[in-house]
């Protein structure tokens, strides 16, 4: 997909992020990180992990309404395995979301117990937000907040143009500093970014784009193609082949009888997007991965 390497993703910016990340945490008990639950290799910035060091962490996968069902628990204990609690979250209709205040009291119940101590019960944990653009990261937000942006003068860090949100439940919330990027030069990582929109279409060709994604859907989610099409994926002899004869399924013929296939393209990418075709993930752990492997051998 040659048109990609064209985007600019502003490295100096990414140095910038890293520097507020880094300050930022010393104003923080730990960091919950939202990621795309459909693709949640491709929507992490492999920097962070390394940025947020030994702080305590939390991961959400954040519009699990629209992954898979068996990958999102397939994730939640990969990550387990990782010693990482992972919530399956949907901050579209808010599913999920009860969960957060409860594991980040469990999370951090040993600095719980620390501020008692020192005579502190009543200040609250604070923990910052982090994730690439697109996540959800301001649904997220506003959804536990409900607009409870917390006092300037209340908090540290409001200097720096840092944003506080207070939670009803004695949690205060600080939004990701800086624009996080998601780590680009790898050609999979980029694709699967523009598959979910979390890249804009005017600077991709939405017809290679679409032909690239029944290739990545036809092995796993032949039923779902099938089911919504009426098309015989398995028959198709490519995935341009599949994509014209999605778009005579659906009438979209050009002048001359032929199909429309930047029709059929967008149409695809808007319904895989909005998840009418389907709930689907594209990436799977890899423990989950070879052990369905070994599975088909
Ligand atoms: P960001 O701050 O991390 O950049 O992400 P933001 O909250 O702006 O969310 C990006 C898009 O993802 C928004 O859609 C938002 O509605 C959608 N979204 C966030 N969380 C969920 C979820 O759990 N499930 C689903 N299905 N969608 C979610 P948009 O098209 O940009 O805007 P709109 O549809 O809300 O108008």
């Amino acid at each position: 997909m040659a048109e990609m390497q064209n985007i600019q993703w502003f490295p100096g910016h990414m140095a910038k992020t890293r520097r507020l990340i880094a300050d930022s945490l010393k104003l923080v008990d730990a960091a919950a990180e939202i990621v795309d639950a459909r693709i949640p290799y491709a929507s992490r910035n492999p920097e962070l992990a390394r940025l947020l060091g030994a702080k305590p962490r939390l991961m959400l996968l954040n519009k699990c309404d629209m992954a898979d069902a068996a990958a999102n628990r397939e994730w939640v204990a990969a990550f387990a395995r990782e010693g990482v609690r992972a919530l399956p979250v949907d901050c579209k209709s808010g599913a999920g979301l009860s969960a957060f205040l409860p594991a980040v009291k469990e999370l951090l119940h040993e600095r719980l117990e620390t501020l008692r101590q020192k005579g502190m019960a009543g200040r609250p944990l604070r923990v910052m937000i982090v994730g690439i653009p697109n996540v959800g990261k301001s649904s997220f937000i506003n959804r536990m907040a409900r607009g409870n942006r917390a006092k300037v003068e209340d908090r540290p860090g409001v200097t720096r143009g840092n944003q506080w949100f207070s939670l009803p439940g004695g949690v205060d919330l600080l939004d990701t500093p800086g624009v996080l990027w998601p780590k680009f030069d790898d050609q999979s990582v980029g694709e699967k970014l523009a598959f979910t929109g979390a890249i804009r279409d005017q600077i991709l060709d939405v017809e290679t784009l679409a032909v690239r994604l029944l290739e990545v859907l036809t092995p796993l989610y032949n039923d779902l193609l099938a089911a919504r099409y009426r098309v015989a994926p398995a028959d198709a002899p490519d995935a341009y082949a599949l994509l014209c004869e999605i778009g005579r399924k659906r009438g979209m013929l050009a002048r001359g009888g032929e199909v429309d296939t930047e029709r059929a393209a967008a149409t695809l990418l808007d319904e895989f997007r909005s998840a009418k075709l389907g709930r689907i993930t594209l990436e799977r752990p890899l423990e989950a991965q070879q052990t369905e492997k070994k599975g088909s051998q």
